[in-house]
């Protein structure tokens, strides 16, 4: 059984772990808009999550996401074209917010072209979800994890993940996986009310465990294996695994 810290579910199939993260994605929802008026969900890309985003808008029981209350952003983007396949934004636009009644300003993309696109993205940020100031808070952050450990576009080794202060950062150079990214600071990540871990297949086994076992004996680091510098400071962490990532297959 993996030890992981936050909530963990090892779903026995691919229809179960999709409706365990749309339903725990619905009750953030409602309550983010009941709370505060409105839903700031930050989406990963990544081919794993690309299914469940369609589930999402196919399953007629997520019909009551509060999409008109939805702002998307994105957790992290390439810095390509994004009629590119390697857009996230594109894969995200595709498989879920050209089928949901999502409004034009609730839509986030990470800007890709011209000048200081990390400060861009930060001031639209601030501006959207702390107008008076402060921490901005997103309700719900949907990450991946590569087999390397990262996660948005926070590699080993690399500029990003050393960050602090800051709640946008590009990313490239030595560790980054090639085209250049933005991403989400983990700042901004430990700063949400509720962050869910996506992870699915067995070649994600060995490196969940690893960091199972780092945050096991307190010996998290985020620059070595960004994923340990997952922690949210007055939030909720919850774990949606296959059995072949959590290692009971
Ligand atoms: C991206 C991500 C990234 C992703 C992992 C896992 O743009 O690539 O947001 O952090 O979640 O690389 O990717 P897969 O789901 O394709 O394995």
């Amino acid at each position: 059984m993996i030890e992981l810290p936050g909530l963990v579910y090892v779903a026995p199939d691919v229809d179960a772990l999709h409706e365990r993260l749309a339903s725990e994605m619905l009750r953030a929802a409602l309550q983010a808009v009941e709370e505060r008026g409105a839903f700031h969900l930050a989406l990963s890309g990544g081919s794993t999550p690309e299914p469940f985003y369609m589930h999402l808008c196919i399953d007629p029981r997520w019909r009551l996401l509060p999409w008109f209350r939805t702002h998307v952003w994105m957790v992290d983007e390439r810095r390509v074209p994004t009629d590119d396949p390697r857009s996230n934004w594109r894969m995200i636009r595709s498989s879920l917010m050209d089928h949901v009644p999502i409004p034009e300003a609730g839509m986030h993309p990470m800007p890709t072209d011209g000048e200081a696109q990390d400060d861009r993205y930060e001031s639209e940020l601030l501006r959207t979800i702390a107008p008076g100031g402060g921490v901005p808070r997103m309700d719900y952050v949907l990450l991946g994890m590569g087999e390397d450990g990262h996660t948005a576009s926070l590699f080993p080794y690399s500029r990003a993940a050393r960050i602090t202060g800051r709640w946008v950062a590009g990313n490239d150079g030595p560790g980054v996986t090639p085209p250049p990214r933005l991403t989400l600071t983990f700042d901004t990540i430990n700063a949400a009310r509720r962050v869910a871990v996506l992870v699915t297949g067995q070649k994600k086994r060995g490196v969940l465990h690893r960091a199972g076992m780092r945050w096991r004996v307190g010996d998290a680091d985020p620059v070595a294996l960004p994923i340990t510098g997952v922690r949210p400071w007055d939030g909720t962490l919850s774990w949606h695994l296959d059995r072949e990532a959590a290692g009971d297959a």
